[in-house]
C-alpha cells in the first residue's frame, strides 16, 4: 500500500484519495475548447441540461404512473393532471422537454454538418452523436405510449408494425417486438421499462462515449482550423490570453454557454406555462381503443420527415409495390446520416457559406426536411401525397449527390 502522510487540508485529504485536482485540471480547469465558436456550441451543454430535465420530472412522474392497460391512461390524465399537487407542472415540463430535446439535437446536428464538425479525426465523435440520436428516438418513442392514449397506440402500432417488412424475418420480430399479436399489455409494460430503465442507463453510457470523443480530436472552431492545442495552451498560462486560440472549459467556456442557457431557460418555461399544447396531440386526451382508427395517424413531430419519405412511395415503380419502395427509402432515410462523414468526399473543414457546392446541398438538404416535415402530418392525399414523392425522392437524391458534389468541391478548391 502507498505511504500516506497527514494531511494539511481537506482537499489534500481528498487528493490523497481520488486525485481531485487532477480530476478537475483535466475535465474543466485544464481542458481546453478554442475562442472562436458562438452560441450554437452551447447546444451540447443544453442538451445535458434538457437530459437533467427529462430525469428529474421523469422520476416525479413514476411516482403515481401505473404501466397497465387499464390503468396507464387514468394514472396520467386523472391521478397526475387532477390530484397530485403540481403533477400537471411535472407533466408538462417532461413532455415539452421532450419535443424541445430533438428540436436542439437537430439545431447540434446541423451545426456538425454546416462547420464539418465530422471530419478528420472527428468520425467517432459523430458517430456516438449519431448513437445518441437513436437513444433518444428510442426513448422518445417508448414515453409516447405511456399514456395510452388514442395516438399512443396506433402510432406504436404503426411504428411496429413497420418492422414486419423486413425480409424473412419480419412477421415474427413484429410479435417478439409487442409481445403478443397486437399492441397490449405485454406491449406496454416492455415499453415502461424500455422508457425507464434500459435506454436511460444507456443514453447516459452514449453521453460519457461522446464526451470521451471529444478529448482527442478537440472541439472544432468557426472556421474549421486547425492548430496545436499543446502550444495554445501553454500561451494561455503563461498568461498570454489574448493571443492564445484557445480558452478553459472552466470558468471561461462554461459562462459563455451559461449565458445561451439562461436565455433558453426563459424559452423553455415560455413553452411549458403558455404553449405546452404543442407537445401534446389532442387525440391523445382519448383513451386507447384498438377498435378505433383515428383518421390520420402521425408520429410526433421530430419523426415526420422520416414518416413522410416512408408514405412517399404511394404507386408501383418498375414492378415494386409502392409499400416496399416506400420501406427501402425509409431504411436509408434514418441509416444515411450515420455514414455522413464518409459521404462527403471533401477533405475541407470550413462552415457550409465557404464552400462552393456544398453550401447549396446544405440548405437544399434543409428546406427539403422542412417540406417533409410539414407534409408529413397532413392526409397523404391528392396534391399532397405528390408533394410528399418529390420531396422525398429529393432527399434521396441528394445524398446520392453528395459524394460526387464533394468529390468536385476537392478538386476546385483542394483541402486543408
Ligand atoms: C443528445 C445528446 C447529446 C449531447 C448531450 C451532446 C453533447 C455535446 C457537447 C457538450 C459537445 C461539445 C460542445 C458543443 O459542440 O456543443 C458536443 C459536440 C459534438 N456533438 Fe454532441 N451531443 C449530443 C448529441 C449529438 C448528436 C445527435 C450529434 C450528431 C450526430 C452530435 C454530434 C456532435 C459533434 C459533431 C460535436 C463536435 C462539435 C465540434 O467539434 O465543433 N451530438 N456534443
Amino acid at each position: 500500500m502507498a505511504e500516506f502522510k497527514k494531511a494539511e487540508s481537506t482537499l489534500e485529504w481528498f487528493d490523497q484519495r481520488l486525485g481531485v485536482t487532477n480530476l478537475y485540471k483535466v475535465m474543466m480547469s485544464e481542458y481546453w475548447i478554442p475562442k472562436k465558436i458562438n452560441f450554437l456550441w452551447a447546444m451540447g451543454v443544453i442538451l445535458i441540461m434538457l437530459f437533467k430535465i427529462l430525469l428529474i420530472s421523469g422520476i416525479f412522474l413514476l411516482m403515481y404512473y401505473k404501466p397497465d392497460v387499464n390503468l396507464a391512461f387514468d394514472s396520467v390524465n386523472y391521478t397526475i393532471m387532477q390530484e397530485v399537487g403540481y403533477g400537471w407542472l411535472m407533466r408538462h415540463v417532461h413532455a415539452v422537454g421532450a419535443s424541445v430535446v430533438f428540436l436542439v439535437i437537430y439545431i447540434h446536428m446541423f451545426t456538425g454538418i454546416y462547420y464539418g464538425s465530422y471530419k478528420k479525426g472527428r468520425e467517432m465523435i459523430w458517430l456516438s452523436g449519431m448513437l445518441l440520436f437513436v437513444l433518444f428516438s428510442a426513448e422518445g418513442f417508448s414515453g409516447y405510449m405511456l399514456p395510452w392514449g388514442q395516438m399512443s397506440y396506433w402510432a406504436a402500432y404503426v411504428i411496429t408494425e413497420i418492422f414486419g417488412g423486413i425480409p424473412f424475418i419480419g412477421n415474427e420480430l413484429v410479435v417478439w417486438i409487442r409481445g403478443n399479436f397486437y399492441v397490449s399489455d405485454a406491449t406496454l409494460t416492455r415499453f415502461f421499462m424500455l422508457h425507464v430503465l434500459l435506454i436511460p442507463l444507456a443514453i447516459l453510457g452514449a453521453i460519457a462515449f461522446h464526451f470521451y470523443a471529444l478529448r482527442f480530436p478537440h472541439v472544432n472552431n468557426e472556421d474549421g482550423e486547425f492548430f496545436d492545442f499543446d502550444e495554445e495552451a501553454e500561451k494561455y498560462l503563461a498568461g498570454n490570453k489574448k493571443e492564445s486560440k484557445v480558452v478553459p472549459f472552466w470558468p471561461v467556456f462554461l459562462s459563455k454557454d451559461f449565458m445561451v442557457l439562461g436565455f433558453f431557460m426563459i424559452f423553455f418555461f415560455y413553452l411549458v406555462f403558455y404553449h405546452y399544447g404543442f407537445a401534446m396531440d389532442a387525440i391523445n386526451f382519448d383513451k386507447a381503443d384498438g377498435l378505433k382508427t383515428p383518421a390520420h395517424i402521425y408520429p410526433e413531430w421530430y419523426f415526420l420527415w422520416s414518416y413522410e419519405v416512408l408514405r412517399g412511395f404511394f404507386f408501383e415503380i418498375a414492378g415494386i409495390s409502392g409499400k416496399d419502395l416506400g420501406l427501402i427509402a425509409f431504411a436509408i432515410a434514418n441509416g444515411i446520416f450515420l455514414v455522413f462523414p464518409w459521404l462527403d468526399r471533401s477533405p475541407l473543414v470550413k462552415p457550409a457559406n465557404q464552400r462552393p457546392y456544398f453550401k447549396y446541398w446544405f440548405w437544399l438538404l434543409i428546406a427539403d426536411l422542412i417540406v417533409l416535415t410539414i407534409y408529413g402530418k397532413l392526409p397523404p392525399t391528392g396534391v399532397n401525397a405528390w408533394v410528399g414523392f418529390f420531396s422525398s425522392m429529393t432527399f434521396l437524391i441528394l445524398f446520392a449527390l453528395l459524394p460526387v458534389i464533394t468529390k468536385m468541391e476537392a478538386k476546385k478548391v483542394g483541402g486543408e
